[in-house]
């Protein structure tokens, strides 16, 4: 019986994988796929059991999911198409009799208005009616999402959006990561679904106060009303597709969608979450 991380060759399954083996668990039970296995080399070296594993070809999954493991989905990249890729993952999962399927959602998802979570709710859906014994780990905002901005700031002094005095409880992937150890190798998960967000939710003006200290230069947050953020968008390079969807997405955050603080992540991971300063410090 192990425990299997699809999307180990990503930057949130590998840290998961890595905080699998801080915690203890035998790198013999523990199983990281991916579809680029060259990323997973070094976890080899180390004893993890790495494996081939593609959402869009089924034999993959079945060669890699046995009776009574655990598994952690990590949500597929392309939206549109994941919601198959999920299916093929839960599917696979019912034919081995996993013990349990885990998988990371989007904050609130029950009812949240935000763009990207309809995948979300479906794959949600299809986990519930497949019978197993699942566990929800409904992820908000990384906190790395804001070091591309960061890195404009430097430039510009400026941070610029359309979110208006939305708020956002982001935590880094580490944290993120932390809490889906805490439920893969913990008991009393069993269909549980948990809000797992930062400890504080933030505001733009105190991202820009972030960005002054860090860059040690002023930086101001720009407001910008919905129609001048598309037409800036649009000026700076970005397809009508993109940038309607970052549009729509800082809509999301002024309407408070990404701003829940439960507290679950901090209580899962056993530590406060990693305040925004110093998961942006690196990048800075
Ligand atoms: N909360 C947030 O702020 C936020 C932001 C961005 C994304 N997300 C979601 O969280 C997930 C994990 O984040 P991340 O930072 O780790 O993303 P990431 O570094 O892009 O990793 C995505 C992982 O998904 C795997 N994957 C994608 N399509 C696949 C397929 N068809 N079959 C098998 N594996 C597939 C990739 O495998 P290969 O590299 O081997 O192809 C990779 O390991 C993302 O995929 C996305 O759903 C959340």
């Amino acid at each position: 019986m192990s425990i299997v991380v699809t999307g180990a060759t990503g930057q949130l399954g590998r840290l998961v994988v890595e905080q699998l083996l801080a915690r203890g668990v035998d790198p013999a039970h523990v199983v990281a796929g991916g579809r680029a296995t060259e990323r997973l080399a070094d976890l080899a070296e180390r004893g993890v059991r790495t494996a081939r594993v593609d959402y869009d070809d089924p034999a993959t999954l079945d060669a890699v999911l046995a009776a009574g493991d655990t598994v952690l989905l990590v949500s597929g990249s392309q939206p549109g198409a994941r919601v198959a890729q999920h299916r093929a993952v839960v599917d696979a999962a019912v034919r081995a009799g996993v013990a349990r399927i885990a998988y990371t959602s989007i904050l609130g998802a029950e009812d949240t208005p935000l763009v990207l979570a309809p995948d979300h709710q479906a794959t949600e859906a299809m986990i519930r009616e497949s019978g197993l014994p699942f566990t929800l780990l409904r992820n908000g905002w990384y906190s790395e999402n804001y070091v591309q901005p960061l890195q404009q700031a430097r430039e510009t002094g400026v941070v610029a959006s359309s979110v208006g005095d939305g708020r956002v409880a982001s935590a880094t992937r580490a944290d993120y990561a932390a809490a889906a150890a805490a439920v893969l190798t913990g008991e009393g998960h069993e269909n549980a679904a948990y809000e797992l967000s930062g400890d504080t939710a933030w505001s733009f003006d105190d991202l820009a106060a972030t960005y002054s200290e860090l860059l040690g230069r002023e930086v101001t947050y720009v407001r910008r009303t919905p129609e001048e953020q598309r037409a800036a968008l649009l000026a700076a390079g970005l397809d009508e597709g993109t940038a309607g969807f970052v549009v729509t997405m800082e809509g999301n955050i002024r309407d408070g969608a990404l701003a829940h603080t439960t507290g679950d992540l901090a209580r899962l991971a056993g530590r406060h979450t990693t305040p925004l300063v110093e998961a942006l410090r690196p990048a800075a």
